[in-house]
């Protein structure tokens, strides 16, 4: 391939992964499958690391991350990124109204407008594009100066890399009038709120807790931490988004309204929220934030309030600023989700793994619409954290549909001086506890004999994302485990509806619900079935990789630490943690009542073929195939018992290129690497 050949592909396929990512992430509406979007931007990174030179900053390529940054330089804000000040009732708002009102009055202007929004609860940032291009953004810092995270920024898939210009007069027809237009393209800045949407937020924190990994308290405080990591890549995986609710330039003309500056923004391809409204009158604005505060929760991010933003420029300007915040605007905040009350006992939950849970037993307090009378403490080290004593007033806080957190202590408040301790033995067997080093959780070691830890796999067992056992939940498992009647998951499906019928709050129709879902679950993918099990540190994603590595459990069981390592797709605790658990006796226990009952042991890709040219041989495709889906043949490979890997080694035993096979190919070529074309692979696995 001649260089001006892949500079032409490149430029095309940047142009289209741009369009595709706006049209996935900002308009949620797609015209291309996910698997054919990897494909271009694989094939993009391709012809751009054969030519390293045709690679561009702005290039969907960065979206991956891979830059690490030691120390965030420091830059200096063209303009300083100014706070708001804060009204927490209508009165204060009015208040605000009528100094606006009256300032505008003493100028001579009788009617104004104000842009009402949402007050995203993220982390402000700056943007900057020069010519259309993203060139460097940063945190709001102390408003003067902020920390250059621009490669972090880069990986958030709604902050655009470069601008629709191209299409922004198709779009409204007005910006082709605009005679600013040309000088504003050559240099904007967007500013705006990164943060991390509610349900990516509980996703992530399932998997870190699956995972033993600490967990963030709120949305913003992930995504704070999620901006601070030094490698990008790690910024990519954790998903943010971008709201944009400023633009500044200095080639925008005054007449430019802030609520044109928003359409201009969301044209341009960033995104900006629907709920926002222009107001003539504070009957309007009362009613917008009445609105939203009554809708907060069905938000699909976080918002501790709205801003109000006088809608003209020139009108902004007569009313200035003072030295911290802009006398044009302000923020509403919504009422209070924060309450204080008093700790009457910390009780100690023991987990699945043995692990105990602090729990803090409060006085009951109504917050946010629900009363709340106890709330987790995760482990010591937030005790600690906390400096919890006995009998101390804490302050509890409950964002969103998060669950709420103990804040705080109110040191005035404190009427003791004994710290929290942990128990030295377990709360529901007795068994001294342990505490191993480098973790942060005390652990119960009787893992076969303590009832609460037996209790908890049953439960985890029956849970939404393992078995999903409709009917059975927490406190019928507790009920069915009290009385004897299970003792492990495996117990569930001998249950009969005689016993079960006599049970207390049980009827015949309730024994029977409870009897069908046993059997519907018994067909549940084996993903779901091995997470069920509640292997250590293996949570459901991990799950579904060894669902497909190994399609059935009894693979699984045989696999040795080797052979899962050889997935290279999981590290050395999971694969010595996976062995180590079908050691077990317990485990043995389970799975055969689990087999006897009739449970799937079996993957969807459990078809083994014999193929002695495939099986225990590394594969890597390159290229575009033009028969099979790179999906199918990976299929194809890992059926017959083959691996396939991303990336060319000298371990690699056979690079199958497809058409315009790039850079693997290559280094396929310097290793002396067997190279196959997609009729030849096909041979090999017997497909033609
Ligand atoms: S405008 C001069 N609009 O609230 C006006 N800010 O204290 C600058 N925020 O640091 C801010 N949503 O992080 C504006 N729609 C919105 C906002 C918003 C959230 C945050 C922003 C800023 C803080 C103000």
């Amino acid at each position: 391939m001649t260089e001006s050949a892949a500079k032409a592909e490149a430029e095309k396929l940047r142009e289209e992964l741009h369009e595709h990512n706006y049209r996935y992430y900002v308009l949620a509406d797609p015209t291309i499958s996910d698997f054919e979007f990897d494909k271009k931007l694989e094939r993009l990174i391709e012809i751009e690391s054969v030519f390293p030179n045709l690679k561009t900053p702005d290039s969907p390529s960065q979206r991956v991350g891979g830059v690490v940054t030691k120390n965030f330089p420091v830059v200096r804000h063209r303009e300083r990124m100014m706070s708001l000040s804060n009204t927490y009732s209508l009165e204060e708002l009015r208040d605000f109204y009528e100094r606006v009102e009256k300032g505008l009055s003493v100028e001579g202007i009788s009617t104004f407008e104000m842009v009402c929004e949402l007050k995203f609860d993220g982390i402000a940032i700056s943007l900057l594009y020069e010519n259309g291009r993203f060139t460097q953004g940063a945190t709001r810092g102390d408003g003067t100066e902020g920390d250059d995270i621009t490669e972090n920024l880069k990986t958030i898939p709604t902050i655009p890399l470069r601008t629709n210009f191209s299409k922004l007069t198709t779009i409204d027809e007005k910006w082709n009038h605009a005679i600013w237009m040309n000088e504003f393209k050559n240099d904007f800045e967007v500013r705006g709120e990164a943060l991390m949407l509610k349900a990516d937020f509980e996703t992530m924190n399932r998997e870190r807790e699956e995972a033993e990994e600490k967990i963030f308290a709120n949305p913003r405080n992930a995504t704070a931490g999620t901006l601070k990591q030094q490698d990008s890549k790690e910024v990519s995986k954790r998903k943010l988004t971008f709201f944009a609710y400023h633009l500044e330039s200095k080639s925008l003309p005054d007449s430019l309204s802030h609520a044109e500056r928003l359409k201009l923004l969301s044209d341009l391809g960033f995104n900006v929220y629907s709920a926002r409204e222009v107001a003539s009158s504070l009957n309007e604005i009362t009613k917008f934030l009445e609105t939203w505060e009554t809708r907060r929760d069905s938000l699909p991010f976080e918002i501790d309030g709205a801003v109000l933003k006088v809608n003209h420029i020139q009108h902004r300007k007569l009313l200035g600023e003072t030295s911290k915040s802009p006398r044009w605007a302000i923020a509403y905040k919504f009422s209070a989700r924060r309450a204080e009350t008093k700790l009457k006992a910390v009780s100690f939950q023991v987990g699945r793994t043995g692990a105990i849970t602090p729990v803090a037993e409060l006085e009951p307090v109504p917050l946010a619409g629900s009363v709340i009378s106890r709330s987790t403490l995760h482990n010591f080290d937030e005790i600690e954290r906390l400096g919890l004593c006995q009998g101390d007033t804490v302050e509890l806080e409950k964002s969103g549909d998060v669950i709420p957190k103990v804040l705080r202590v109110i040191p005035e408040l404190r009427v003791s001086n004994l710290p929290i301790k942990p128990p030295s033995n377990c709360p529901s067997c007795g068994t001294p506890l342990l505490k191993p080093e480098n973790e942060v959780n005390y652990y119960c070691p009787n893992e076969e004999g303590c009832p609460d830890q037996r209790k908890g796999r049953i439960i985890h067992f029956a849970s939404r994302n393992a078995m999903d056992i409709g009917s059975l939940g927490e406190a019928i498992i507790d009920q069915l485990f009290n009385e004897g009647l299970i003792q492990d998951a495996g117990d569930l499906f001998f249950l009969e509806k005689s016993s079960l019928s006599q049970l207390e709050r049980f009827g015949d129709k309730s024994a029977q619900n409870l009897l069908d879902a046993l059997e519907s679950c018994k067909s549940r993918p084996l993903d779901r079935l091995i997470f069920a099990l509640g292997i250590r540190h293996v949570g459901s994603a991990t799950a579904r990789i060894l669902s497909l590595k190994f399609p059935s459990i009894d693979k699984l069981r045989s696999a040795t630490v080797e052979e899962l390592l050889e997935t290279g797709e999981i590290g050395e605790t999971i694969a010595q943690s996976i062995t180590e658990y079908f050691r077990k006796r317990p485990t043995e226990i389970i799975l055969s009542k689990l087999k006897n009952a009739g449970v799937a042991f079996e993957g969807k890709a459990a078809k083994v073929i014999e193929n002695l040219a495939v099986k225990g041989k590394s594969f890597v495709f390159t290229g575009t195939l033009e028969k099979l889906k790179r999906e199918e043949a990976s299929d194809f490979v890992m059926e017959r018992g083959g691996k396939v890997s991303g990336s060319v080694s000298k371990k690699t035993d056979f690079v199958v290129a497809g058409s315009e096979a790039g850079s693997k190919l290559e280094k396929a070529k310097s290793l002396g690497v067997k190279v196959l074309s997609e009729d030849e692979f096909l041979k090999l696995i017997g497909q033609l």
